[in-house]
């Protein structure tokens, strides 16, 4: 059978499916061309993508023999889920394994903004640091703040965790309310505008919906508290940018940091890369070599048993096999 991946991924997962079935790997450091994915898909029996592949209709159609999809990432929303079942293609991706990862770099992100350490980091090595300052970089404490978590899945729970341990008073937001959480973590279940206006931390974690596009924007940002911050681990597309633009410029909220952006990567020219209350890192929340690792061996395990007409051990649409 063959199989094709679109990027070299950890070489753990590549053995695994190289010892079942014929690879080709796109080794290019950037995506494939779109095109050039259509013409590979013609013969292949099964496709291991990334989050930056656009997996659509028109792809799957190129691809008559095509039974398995493995996104390498838990996040689907490159890959249109609708189209795969319609065509008895199951879909596989990488909950779980990246969830303690994710959460722990949404605390690095909460503390780096709050406690103002990249700005730090730039004043020191710009040879700006003169002397110890009693009002030098001030930043806010995190320790008693209010943490709003919007979408409290596996990371937002995981997030949950870890602001216990920093004596954070946690609201949530979700679409289903989750009491058991809700006792064992001490959180608190709010309404969506109820959080913005409470938070001094409004933390994403939902996937990228119709329902989640453009969730933070002028209105939400106008919810918020002057001195809050706003964290997004979860999509870029989940926050309109050229609102957050002018709520960060404006001083409508006070800082950001942001793993994903609208585009990825963010377009060089953005106004957001002028501001110094923006914190942009390069979608790099679940990059721990342990995590980077499992989830190869986890794709490779999905896209295995998908190639032998299995359910993968972590399927997004188990019914395309049912049909
Ligand atoms: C990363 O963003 C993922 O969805 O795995
Ligand atoms: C700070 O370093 C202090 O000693 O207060």
């Amino acid at each position: 059978m063959k199989v094709y991946v679109t990027r070299l991924i950890p070489e753990e997962g590549l053995d695994m499916v190289r010892r079942y079935c014929d690879v080709e790997v796109w080794e290019g450091e950037l995506p494939l061309p779109y095109e050039v994915l259509l013409e590979k898909a013609r013969d292949i029996d099964g496709l291991l993508s990334l989050l930056t592949d656009r997996i659509d209709a028109p792809l799957m159609d190129a691809a008559p023999k095509l039974r398995v999809i493995s996104n390498y990432a838990v996040g689907y929303d490159n890959i249109d889920v609708t189209a795969a079942t319609q065509r008895g293609i199951i879909v596989g991706h990488t909950p779980g394994v990246l969830t303690e990862t994710v959460a722990d770099f949404t605390m690095a992100l909460l503390l780096a903004t709050a406690r103002r350490v990249v700005e730090g980091e730039r004043f020191v090595k710009a040879g700006k640091w003169k002397t110890w300052g009693p009002t030098l970089l001030l930043g806010r404490d995190v320790h008693g703040a209010t943490l709003g978590l919007v979408g409290l899945g596996r990371i937002g729970a995981s997030v949950a965790r870890r602001a216990r341990g920093f004596a954070m008073r946690i609201l949530y937001h979700d679409i289903a309310r989750r009491e058991d959480l809700e006792r064992e973590l001490g959180l608190i279940y709010t309404d969506f505008e109820t959080l913005l206006g409470e938070s001094d931390f409004v933390s994403l974690h939902v996937p990228l919906t119709e329902d989640t596009h453009h969730l933070m924007s002028k209105d939400q940002f106008g919810l918020m508290k002057p001195t809050a911050i706003l964290i997004n681990t979860s999509r870029g597309p989940v926050v309109d940018q050229q609102a957050l633009y002018e709520a960060l410029k404006s001083g409508r909220i006070a800082s950001a940091a942001m793993d994903v952006t609208d585009p990825e990567p963010i377009a060089p020219d953005d106004p957001l890369l002028s501001l110094d209350n923006c914190l942009i890192v390069p979608h790099m929340a679940s990059a721990s070599i342990a995590t980077r690792t499992k989830m190869a061996t986890m794709a490779a395990e999905n896209l295995i048993a998908g190639l032998r007409g299995e359910i993968p051990p972590h399927p997004v649409n188990p019914e395309a096999l049912r049909r």
